[in-house]
């Protein structure tokens, strides 16, 4: 997708509103520089009032509306809200868990995503849309549904059940290799005919790992064919319209790399909560999956909150600065969107008192003051709108590893893959290193180090991809319980890790799962002692070198972290969990050792500093995250897009301010 300008507005609801209010938006909006809205998201009862009886009246006068005041519209289709006739009509819709219980008409994503009847609708709908716009000015963009899989992700109704069977047909084609797969000799649970296949409901005991596994594949693809059968109506009738739907950070339920490829642009809704001292590095995190979903593209900030949720206990006002900030941390990780949830903020329903970018107070708030005045100054970035981030670290993350890793019955229940990625990506954050997430079977030659968290579950592509890139020359840092299963969930064969034995230089013969509140030491050959918690791997070293070993019990001696020289590259493995300085101590030596570099190398802690950059210039961000005043270096000369003055070498921040240092080109990062 091409962006000729920074987007900027937020989900529109004037079905809450008189008309007489609409004037008044279209005005304010235009006053704060809104050029884009996500229209119609949940107005399918306004649009279709009864079963095939459409009103498009009202929406027709809200897009001219919109169109006369240079407003653009990210147009919805209505499908998380299905109205309550549908469900009168066929409540087989509503979902079901996998205890039996339905869930009801009375809030929104009250659908099976497996029923045909909901199905049909939901591409009707689509359809007469596609229709009745397909021509219109203000048309710039598709929104299908909201947020896949949010509240509920899986159905266990009898719909759900035969597509599952269907899903798993076509997957192995026959019993043979379903009960191969699933390992059904153990405790006698072959089937001999695929009607006898249930989901993974309430059992006895531990559930099969690779029927709950196949389970959750099948729930994420079916949200995909959702959103693709949607996509197809667009595709027909506005080929030329963009079509996207919007994500939720690491969301566990949606392989999102998979879904991604589906989309015309990725967009993301973000909601911080600014109240945790490090929620940036949250954020900045999740913007650097989304902008990896879809390399070297930009994406869009689709929803974020002016000020503060109404979903969690306490929630936290967005102080002053901090929404501005938030907002151009998502530019400097790749964002060409800024977009809020919601216009105008509800007067009545379930998120009445969540923030809007014009409030209850109206216009003389520090809310409002603050939205206008960014969606006023984002065209200043104009230029940096088809630049791209080039980062030279990826983390591995893989959906079907994070799922097969999370289920139960294994030798620690507490290992979570999420806060293992953050411990090292914080490493990097707090470096002001530029990270891209990847999956494991992607290309990974333009990174000069990959980070592999708990890679459990890998497949043979996987492994191969792995073991090539560090045989070409890639530095690699594995850390426990990766390489233990293939794509069934089936042990590898030949000792823990077995596809990396030869690339680590090592084998493992077992796991220490450490009980609660026990830790160990490791002391390292360059003679430091550090912490070192949760897991021991037992490591038997071939050709690896050890750079620590373990202190006590009764593995003291053996090898903790190790490196091993592997075709032209390096590969390096951590059989632990380390604190944060011991983290620090060996991610300092391997990016020694891999030659990366930050930008801006001793900065003051709370400074973060990212590039965007295309063929001639670069976009120096610096964003600063306290609440003082600090001089930063910016490495040279350049213009702060954002106040216009010029930068010569150093640049004084205030408490929460931030500068997009335009620069000519230089060569950065890499020695
Ligand atoms: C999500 C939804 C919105 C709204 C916000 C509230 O992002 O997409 O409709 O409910 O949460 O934070």
């Amino acid at each position: 997708m091409k962006f000729e300008q920074f987007f900027f507005g937020g989900d529109y609801n004037p079905e809450q509103w008189p008309e007489e209010t609409w004037l008044e938006d279209v005005s304010l909006m235009q006053s704060a520089g809104v050029n884009l809205v996500s229209l119609g998201i949940f107005s399918w009862a306004k649009l279709e009032p009864q079963s095939g009886i459409f009103d498009f009246e009202w929406l027709d006068r809200v897009m001219e509306l919109l169109h006369s005041h240079g407003v653009s519209v990210n147009l919805a289709t209505p499908t998380a809200a299905p109205p309550a006739w549908m469900v009168h009509l066929h409540p087989q819709i509503l979902p079901v868990t996998a205890d039996g219980t339905t869930l009801w008409h009375g809030s929104r994503r009250h659908y099976c995503p497996h029923n045909p009847d909901y199905r049909g609708y939901a591409q009707r709908i689509a359809r007469v849309l596609a229709e009745r716009y397909k021509n219109h000015p203000a048309l710039a963009m598709w929104h299908v549904d909201n947020e896949y899989a949010c509240h509920i992700s899986e159905c266990f109704c009898e719909h759900s059940v035969a597509a599952f069977r269907e899903w798993l047909k076509l997957r192995y084609t026959s019993l043979d290799q379903l009960n191969f797969a699933w390992g059904t000799a153990f405790w006698g649970q072959a089937y001999g005919d695929w009607n006898e296949i249930q989901p993974p409901r309430r059992t006895p005991a531990q559930k099969n790992p690779t029927q709950q596994l196949d389970w959750t594949r099948f729930s994420s693809d079916s949200w995909q064919v959702c959103f693709e059968e949607q996509k197809r109506v667009f595709k027909e009738i506005t080929p030329a319209v963009p079509v996207t739907t919007n994500f939720m950070s690491f969301h566990r339920p949606i392989d999102y790399f998979k879904f991604a490829q589906l989309e015309d642009v990725v967009s993301l809704d973000s909601y911080p909560d600014t109240s945790q001292p490090d929620w940036m590095v949250h954020s900045a995190m999740t913007y650097d999956l989304i902008r990896s979903l879809k390399k070297d593209n930009p994406w869009i900030l689709m929803e974020q909150a002016a000020s503060l949720v109404n979903w969690r206990q306490r929630n936290a006002v967005k102080r002053p600065g901090v929404m501005r900030l938030g907002s151009l941390q998502a530019v400097a990780r790749g964002a060409n969107g800024i977009m809020f949830f919601q216009w105008r903020q509800s007067k009545f329903g379930g998120e009445m008192f969540h923030s809007a970018m014009l409030p209850h107070a109206g216009t003389d708030s520090r809310t409002w003051r603050e939205v206008s005045a960014l969606g006023n100054e984002l065209p200043r970035l104009s230029n940096l709108l088809s630049s791209k981030v080039e980062a030279k670290i990826a983390i591995l993350m893989d959906w079907e590893n994070w799922w097969a890793l999370e289920l139960d019955s294994k030798p620690s229940s507490d290992l979570k893959l999420i806060p293992n990625l953050q411990a090292f990506y914080r490493q990097l954050y707090e470096r002001n290193i530029m990270v891209d997430f990847a999956p494991p079977e992607a290309d990974l030659s333009s990174y000069k180090l990959v980070i592999a968290p708990n890679l459990y579950l890998v497949t043979g592509i996987a492994a191969n991809n792995l073991n090539n890139y560090v045989a070409n020359g890639g530095t690699l840092l594995l850390s426990y319980f990766s390489g233990i299963v293939d794509n069934n969930q089936h042990i590898n064969s030949g000792g823990y890790a077995a596809p990396f034995h030869e690339m680590l230089g090592l084998t493992i013969e077992e796991f220490v799962p450490y009980q609660a509140g026990f830790n160990n030491t490791i002391r390292t050959t360059d003679g430091k002692q550090f912490k070192n918690t949760f897991w021991a791997d037992v490591v038997h070293l071939n050709t690896a070198e050890t750079l620590a070993n373990y202190e006590q019990d009764y593995y003291a001696g053996g090898p903790a972290v190790t490196r091993n020289t592997f075709g032209k590259g390096t590969a390096y493995y951590l059989g632990t969990e380390l604190l944060p300085d011991g983290l620090e101590w060996l991610i300092d030596r391997i990016l020694e050792q891999a030659q990366v570099r930050p930008d801006l190398p001793n900065l003051s802690a709370g400074i973060e500093v990212m590039l965007r950059s295309d063929k001639s210039k670069e976009w120096l961000f610096i964003l600063n995250h306290t609440a003082t005043s600090l001089e930063v270096p910016t490495g040279k000369n350049g213009t702060d897009l954002l106040s216009g003055q010029e930068v010569n070498g150093m640049i004084h921040l205030s408490a929460y301010a931030a500068a997009v240092i335009e620069q000519e080109r230089i060569y950065r990062g890499v020695v």
